[in-house]
């Protein structure tokens, strides 16, 4: 037997869970219809298998129809879940892991606009700023409704063969009560912190009378709240006794802040830059005034942190949920003392902020994620062995040339720069955003783990391609930033990418002009602003950064409104005229607004990138499939077959931003989903 701390049995009540590590509740937001169907099953499971002890599903599930799915929650106060949960529960089981579910009210903090248009309810009138409802202050009879409904979820839940219902409360209706910002009911359910926690109370009593004693119930709360009139650590502490006092629950799994703001939520769930473990001696904390199970999650990241965490005492069970994201399989890893091949969790957040604005979560740097069903988390070996030459080292090249290594072929890269990475190399300059460089190292120390041969500083001519006699071509080139989107000037501007790699100085008074929208502006915008230059982000669109999305954007507007950088939106700049040496911005209008001129002594424009494909193009007629992919073969998992030059001594294809720009996923997601049928 190991004597990893990690790796010890804990035993919660009846239940022995199989190490220290769970996932905890999170809403990837993939059920079809509000049930947890094919994908779910297959992402759940995938967690079961890699390991996991617990894995807890379903962040969020909703008890009743006015708790809206404002991210495409599981409707657990639907009968018809049932026998969803019961395929996946029992899958899960057989793969040796525990499973609980996570229910919730979310009060105010969702839309009325989503699933029955019933009005939004919270124990106050207080609008939620994230979800911007205007909330119906609640009755008695919704309070008693929703406690019913409450004790329903869970029976259906323990039909469904979970192992335990978690309640949230933190940031949802529970603990809507509990604290004093959002509490103005009068009588037994407000003012008092008996009366404010009587409604919790009141739920796990209503829920532990309908699945009896042999079903885990358990709270994952604030602690602290973090804001000012809100409920402290003090007052957390008096909770967690509380709670623990109650006889109802058996563990507690502790939050520290609140999620009201998109800024809150980032603090409670810290994105890349901010620091590891922000949370855990905090919960340690309640761990030691309570000496009860105590569960945490917020950004432990590696094995040796939360290794840490169980070693020290800290907690009894770690959280590891966006690493599982990334890399269901960890579990196995440290059992089989491979941890340096645990992809690591970069903690970009692309996962969370897609599931408000892309609809599921995607991890940024696995493609499998979500996509079980089709999409290989451990690649087979081919049948036959090939020669595989890939021209790009950055994240679609290098995905690439770990899937097709994986598969057992002879592969080689040429890389134009002295280093791997590519855009990824260019993000990582901002200190805040360095962890994506991880997303580079750990394919660059698996492609030297399975031999692949890279040739740096090679800009890959087609007699150099001829010469590796390859069986197979992927033209992984990426693109080069695209400025010439004005009328008059394009030859006075720079790009996104001369600002941050410092090819080009800073001005002193900058408009930089945004309407790709993505990182590069931002990141642009705050490397000008750190080296002293006035600056103003203009955007035609109806807001900026449209594609950064909310968690990321929340640490570029902590640095950019402290360097006093502003924002113009529905504006577009139109044509740029040298002035001496300051440069006259044309700036008109989409909505027919008054053209202006604004003078400037330097235009940034941030407009995306275009393909860099001559090398494609040259190839093109020397290849069997004259470069066409066949999307049905694509996208049914089936080898690539179109033959159109008997001629053609290779097939020849094209992934990422060499095709068109898109993002680091999609650069990923094309180089796996093409490599792991080659
Ligand atoms: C896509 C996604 C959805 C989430 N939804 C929920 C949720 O509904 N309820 C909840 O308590 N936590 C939710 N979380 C938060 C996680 O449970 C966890 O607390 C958070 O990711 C921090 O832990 P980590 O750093 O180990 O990932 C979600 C996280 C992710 C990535
Ligand atoms: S998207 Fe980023 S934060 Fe989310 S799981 Fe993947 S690497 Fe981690």
């Amino acid at each position: 037997m190991s004597n990893d701390p990690l790796l010890q049995p804990y035993k919660l009540k009846h239940l022995t869970l199989r190490n220290r590590i769970i996932v905890t509740s999170h809403e990837p937001a993939y059920p079809d219809d509000g049930m947890p169907k094919e994908r779910y099953r297959a992402y759940t499971v995938e967690r079961a298998k890699g390991g996991v002890a617990m894995t807890m599903t379903a962040g969020s599930a909703a008890v009743s129809k006015d708790s809206p799915p404002v991210f495409n929650n599981l409707l657990a106060y639907k009968d018809e879940i049932v026998p969803w949960l019961r395929e996946m529960t029992d899958a899960v089981h057989e793969e040796g892991a525990a499973i609980m579910i996570q229910l919730t009210h979310l009060g105010r903090r969702t839309r009325w606009d989503k699933g029955d248009w019933l009005p939004v309810v919270a124990p106050s009138h207080h609008r939620e700023a994230s979800h911007r409802a205007f909330p119906k202050k609640l009755e008695d009879w919704d309070i008693q409704r929703i406690i019913k409904d409450f004790a329903d979820a869970a029976e259906r839940m323990k039909a469904g063969g979970m192992d335990g219902v978690e309640l949230e409360a933190y940031g949802h209706l529970i603990d809507q009560f509990t604290s004093p910002l959002t509490n103005e009911l009068d009588g037994p359910y407000g003012g008092s912190l008996d009366n404010r926690m009587r409604f919790c109370f009141d739920v796990f009593r209503a829920m532990r009378e309908r699945v009896g004693d042999d079903f885990i119930l358990g709270v994952r709360y604030t602690a602290d709240e973090c804001l000012l009139g809100g409920n402290g650590k003090a007052e957390g502490i008096e909770i967690s006794r509380r709670l623990r006092d109650s006889g109802l629950i058996d563990y507690l799994n502790v939050i520290r802040g609140h999620i009201d703001t998109d800024a809150g939520l980032t603090d409670v769930i810290p994105i890349q830059g901010m620091a590891s473990a922000p949370h855990l001696d905090f919960a340690g904390d309640v761990r030691a005034a309570t000496k009860f199970p105590t569960f945490h999650a917020a950004k432990i990241q590696d094995v040796a942190t939360a290794r840490h965490a169980i070693a020290t005492g800290k907690v009894d069970m770690i959280g590891m949920t966006r690493a599982h994201i990334t890399d269901p399989h960890i579990l196995r890893k440290i059992i089989e003392k491979r941890e340096d091949d645990i992809r690591p969790c970069v903690g970009a957040n692309y996962c969370l902020d897609r599931i408000y604005q892309g609809g599921m979560a995607f991890c940024i740097h696995n493609a499998a994620t979500g996509r079980e069903e089709t999409m290989p988390h451990s690649i087979p070996k081919a049948d036959l062995r090939r020669k595989i030459v890939i021209v790009g080292a950055g994240p679609a090249g290098l995905e690439a040339a770990r899937v097709a290594a994986e598969r057992g072929h002879e592969v080689v890269v040429f890389e134009a720069a002295n280093n791997p990475g590519g855009q990824i190399r260019l993000t990582a300059q901002n200190e805040r955003r360095r962890e994506m460089i991880g997303i580079i190292d750990w394919r660059m120390s698996q492609c030297q783990k399975l031999g692949v041969t890279f040739h740096f500083n090679s800009w890959a001519e087609a007699d150099m391609i001829a010469a590796e006699k390859p069986d197979v071509v992927i033209i992984a080139t990426g693109g080069l930033p695209h400025t010439e989107v004005l009328s008059r000037g394009n030859d006075l501007v720079v790009s996104s990418w001369d600002i941050i790699s410092g090819d080009v100085k800073p001005g002193t008074n900058v408009l930089v002009f945004d309407d790709a929208g993505d990182h590069a502006g931002l990141q642009a915008a705050e490397t000008l602003a750190k080296a002293g230059a006035k600056v103003e982000i203009m955007t035609p669109d109806r807001s900026f950064a449209p594609e950064v999305m909310a968690m990321n954007l929340v640490p570029y507007m902590r640095s950019l409104q402290k360097l006093d950088v502003t924002f113009t939106v529905t504006y577009r700049l139109d044509a740029a005229e040298k002035s001496g040496n300051q440069i006259i911005a044309h700036v008109g209008s989409d909505y027919g607004g008054v053209a202006r001129q604004q003078v400037v002594d330097q235009i940034v424009v941030n407009h995306g990138t275009i393909p860099l494909d001559d090398l494609y193009f040259e190839l093109k007629p020397g290849s069997r499939n004259l470069g066409e992919v066949s999307y049905d073969e694509l996208l049914t998992g089936a080898p690539q077959t179109v033959d159109r030059n008997p001629a053609g001594t290779y097939q020849l294809f094209r992934i990422g931003d060499a095709v068109a720009a898109r993002n680091t996923h999609a650069a990923i997601y094309d180089a796996l989903r093409l490599a792991k049928d080659l």
